[in-house]
This record gives C-alpha cells, structure tokens and sequence, in this order.
C-alpha cells in the first residue's frame, strides 16, 4: 500500500467514527438552501479532516464542501467531502460517508478513500494500483445488458424543480432491473466499484462528491463519462459511471431520452386503474 493510502485510511475512518458519535442522536439541521442540509457534523467531521491534511501534507491545498479553501496554487488540492449524504443522517438514515481524493493541478485524480462507517466499508484507490475495499481487490460486474442492469441515480437538493432527472429515472427504470436513489453520490460511485450497482448518473454534483468515487470506479474496472460519452472531468458536475460493459448502451439511451425519444405519454387515472383490474 502506497504512503498516500496508509496515512489517509486512517483520517477517514477516524472522520467516520466521528459522524457515527452524532448519528441518531437529536441533531438540529440548517439550511443553506431551500431543501440543502447541513449539521454540526458536517462541520466538525471537515474540521477534523483539514487539521488532519493540513499537519501531514502542508504543502497541499484543500478545497473542502463547508467552505475550507486553502487552494493556493499548490501543485496538488485535496477534495472534501465531510459527510456525503447529509440529508439521510440528518433524518436517521444510515446511508452517508467520508470521501477524500488528491487531485493534480491538472485534475488527475491521484487517490480517492470512501468510508462509509454504518457498514464499517472503506473503498480505496490509487490512480494505475487498482481499488479495494477493506483491503481485498475490488472489481466492478460482469453485467453485460443494460436490461439485466441494477442502477442508481440521484437528485439534487437546490432548483430541484429545473432537473430533467425524473424523466431518465422513469425511462431507465423501464430498461433495466431498477433504479435506486439512496442519497449519497459518493457511496453510489462506491457501489459501481463494487460490483453492487452495474452503472449510476446524477446532473450536477461538485467535485466533492465525485472526486474519489470516480477514482475508485476507473481503478475497479469501470468507466466514466459525462452523458454524451466525452471523458469524465472534475467540473463536469454531471457524471455517468458503469462496469465499462454496459457504457454504451446507457450512452445511446441518454442520446434517445435528451432527444425525447421513448418517452409515452401517462395514462390517465381511468386508464390506471382499469389496468390494475
Ligand atoms: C448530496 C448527495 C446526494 C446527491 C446530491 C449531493 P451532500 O451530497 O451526494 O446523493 O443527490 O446532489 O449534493 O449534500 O449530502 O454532501
Ligand atoms: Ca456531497
Ligand atoms: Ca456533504
């Protein structure tokens, strides 16, 4: 195991073990938009991950989700995420992780760690040293259709109403063998690595969100884009992600669904209910 990954294991966990001291008890939630949650733990656990960075690598910049900026023009930045899946812990709902990546200054991904302590699962990766998960190899499916597919999606939590999502939700639920929306993106990209979900998409995320989880997809095996094949970049903020086997045909399936191929009309409720009888 490379250095990076022997010192950075230990702060996610230990930023993990932390959200876990918060979790379940009465924690009082914020806005900082309409439907954008934030708590004491989000805050605390990037504290804890900024000192930790900060004292073992300070020449690095770090950009992290609740306002750290120390991006001075360092050759490397790390990218915080403090809590992925904030509005599920605030509710008591044990889907949420740590995420922590090292980027280039060129937006090379070099590491990515996810930890997701309600599992006690840590998703490593290195960039060209492959991913793990616990320490053992990690690889995505063999899922070969997208018919024969499990997928995972998400949807934001600011101009909810502006998101075109509900409309690749439905048409990709009919083409495949569900889809699911647990409300961590990251932990969603960790799923892919894992082989548990065949491919997962979601509109506007930040680079928080995805740095690490599309490290440890590539090293697993898989394949991101954005939503028209072009590669996968860290402002994207759209992401596609898959077992590679099956990037193709979700790609032509966003081309039909952007060109508003597919979609069929509603029933109306009549027509519902008689087709329940
Ligand atoms: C959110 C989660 C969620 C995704 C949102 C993200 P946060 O991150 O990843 O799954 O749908 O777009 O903002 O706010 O919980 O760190
Ligand atoms: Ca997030
Ligand atoms: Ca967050």
């Amino acid at each position: 195991m490379s250095q990076y990954l022997q010192d950075l294991e230990p702060i996610a966990r230990e930023a993990g073990a932390l959200l876990m001291s918060y979790f379940d008890r009465q924690i009082k939630i914020e806005y900082k938009g309409d439907v954008d949650l934030i708590t004491a733990a989000d805050r605390a656990s990037e504290k804890l991950i900024v000192e930790r960075l900060q004292a073992r690598w300070p020449q690095h910049g770090i950009v992290g989700e609740e306002g750290t900026r120390s991006d001075t023009g360092a050759e490397y930045r790390w990218l915080v995420d403090p809590l992925d899946g904030t509005t599920n812990f605030a509710h008591g709902y044990p889907v949420f992780c740590v995420s922590i990546a090292l980027a280039r200054h060129d937006d090379q991904l070099e590491v990515g760690v996810l930890y997701d302590p309600t599992r006690d699962e840590l998703f490593s990766a290195e960039r060209e040293c492959g991913a793990t998960l616990n320490g053992k190899p990690m690889r995505v499916s063999k899922t070969a259709r997208l018919a024969e597919s499990i997928l995972g999606t998400g949807f934001p939590s600011h101009k909810r109403h502006k998101n075109p999502n509900i409309h690749f939700y439905q048409q990709l639920t009919l083409r495949s063998h569900g889809v699911r929306r647990a409300g961590s993106a990251a932990l969603d990209l960790a799923n892919v690595a894992a082989g548990r979900y065949d491919g997962f998409w979601e509109f506007n995320l930040n680079p928080w969100d995805t740095a690490a989880g599309v490290l440890i997809v590539q090293e697993a095996g898989g394949k991101v884009t954005r939503f028209d094949g072009t590669p996968f970049r860290l402002d994207s903020r759209e992401v596609l992600a898959s077992n590679a086997l099956i990037h193709q045909e979700l790609l032509e399936n966003f081309r039909e669904i952007f060109a508003g191929r597919g979609l069929e009309p509603l029933p109306s409720p009549l027509e519902y209910a008689k087709s329940r009888t």
